[in-house]
């Protein structure tokens, strides 16, 4: 049991980073009673200051994140800052005694994520990761036909995350947009989409089916723009990566993910067949729906859609554990087992071969 929070007492909220997914953060968190936001820190200061005013306007402004520590008065830190600051301010935030959700992925690799992991467990402070597509019912639903047996022994899965920024113009231009620059260079930090977004097909297609112990990954960066690089920013980091899986229960997966994948803007697809039964989800279709094939069915390789009743999201999920004093998933050390997969799939493509995890 981690220190709790007395159940009338206000939460108060700090928000780091204010760019694109603070929004979500701050109007997520706003909507939950109890909750106060009460500051935001970011270094651009008229970027906080807008921020502030658009989320209720009371929010106090920081630009130095030591000084939110120890003058801001918080309870929580929600970390939305660029990847390679996840580590660096959360461990603060840790030792400064505030409970934190940080942004996905984790860290920029295993060691770091587990350094984090560790010091939360230490430190007592609840600690989430953003895996946000966890807030699909339709995802614990197929987790839990999965616990239930209902889908007999898993044998193949097959999961995607497919987006199409580099290719379109569908969230603006990448190439005037520094929100997607610090995506495209190692020099920022960035781990590709494999950082970006592999995270979360990884999360996805695990959390129903189990841990994965092999991965053999194929990575790959596209030429983008002539000397493939945007003024002192090599544009290296990867845009593709497909990955070869065998799970710890020898169910065989493909799990891929890419930027360039045209007439997509953000779609998710996951599924799950074993010996009685099998599911797909489309969350492009229904975040709230998946559909099954069990029982006689399969016989006819009919399908039928099942509603999942709406789960808490994780906003929601962080303030119930600080409440509460009950950690909740995904948690740090959630977040450091997906980091060593994709440490590994970054040595699997170097080897050209499978590592184990
Ligand atoms: N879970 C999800 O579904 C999801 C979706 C989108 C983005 N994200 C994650 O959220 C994070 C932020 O993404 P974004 O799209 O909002 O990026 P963004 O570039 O729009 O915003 C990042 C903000 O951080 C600020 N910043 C940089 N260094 C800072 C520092 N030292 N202290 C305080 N502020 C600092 C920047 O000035 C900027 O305002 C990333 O880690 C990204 O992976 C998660």
């Amino acid at each position: 049991m981690k220190k709790k929070s007395p159940a009338h007492k206000k939460i108060r909220i700090a928000i780091v980073g204010t760019g694109g997914m603070a929004n979500v953060h701050a109007t997520e968190f706003l909507k939950i009673p109890g909750v106060e936001l009460a500051a935001v820190c970011d270094v651009d200061a008229k970027r906080a200051e807008e921020f502030s005013a658009k989320h209720g306007g009371s929010a106090p402004v920081f630009t130095d994140f030591k000084k939110l520590l120890s003058e801001g008065g918080v309870d929580a830190i929600s970390n939305v800052t660029p990847d390679s600051l996840h580590a660096p301010l959360s461990l603060q935030a840790i030792a400064a005694g505030k409970h934190i959700l940080c942004e996905k992925p984790l860290a920029t690799n295993h060691a770091d994520a587990l350094r984090m992991a560790r010091a939360a467990k230490k430190a007592g402070v609840i600690n989430m990761v953003n895996f946000s597509y966890r807030n699909s019912s339709a995802l614990q639903k197929a987790a839990q036909l999965v616990r239930d047996g209902e889908l007999g022994e898993i044998v193949h899965v097959e999961a995607s995350y497919l987006q199409s920024w580099l290719s379109s113009q569908i969230w603006g231009d990448w190439k005037t947009t520094p929100a997607w620059l610090w995506r495209l260079s190692s020099k920022h930090g960035s781990k590709g989409v494999l950082g970006d977004v592999g995270v979360h097909i990884l999360d996805f297609a695990s959390l129903p089916v189990g841990p994965i112990r092999s991965i053999q990954a194929r990575l790959k960066t596209f030429t983008k723009l002539k000397g493939k690089r945007m003024g002192e920013y090599p544009l290296d980091a990867n845009d593709s990566a497909l990955m070869q899986v065998e799970y710890a229960n020898g169910a065989l997966g493909v799990i891929h993910t890419t930027r360039w994948a045209t007439g997509h803007a953000n779609s998710l697809f996951l599924r799950v067949h074993g010996t009685k039964g099998a599911l797909r989800l489309d969350l492009d279709k229904s975040y709230n729906e998946l559909e099954v094939c069990l029982g006689e069915d399969i016989h006819k390789a009919k399908w039928t859609t099942l509603k999942a009743p709406q789960t808490p999201n994780i906003y929601e999920r962080f303030i119930t554990a600080i409440q509460t004093g009950k950690q909740g998933e995904p948690d740090f050390t959630r977040g450091a087992e997906i980091q060593k997969a994709l440490d590994a799939c970054f040595e699997s493509d170097h080897l050209g071969q499978a590592v184990k995890l």
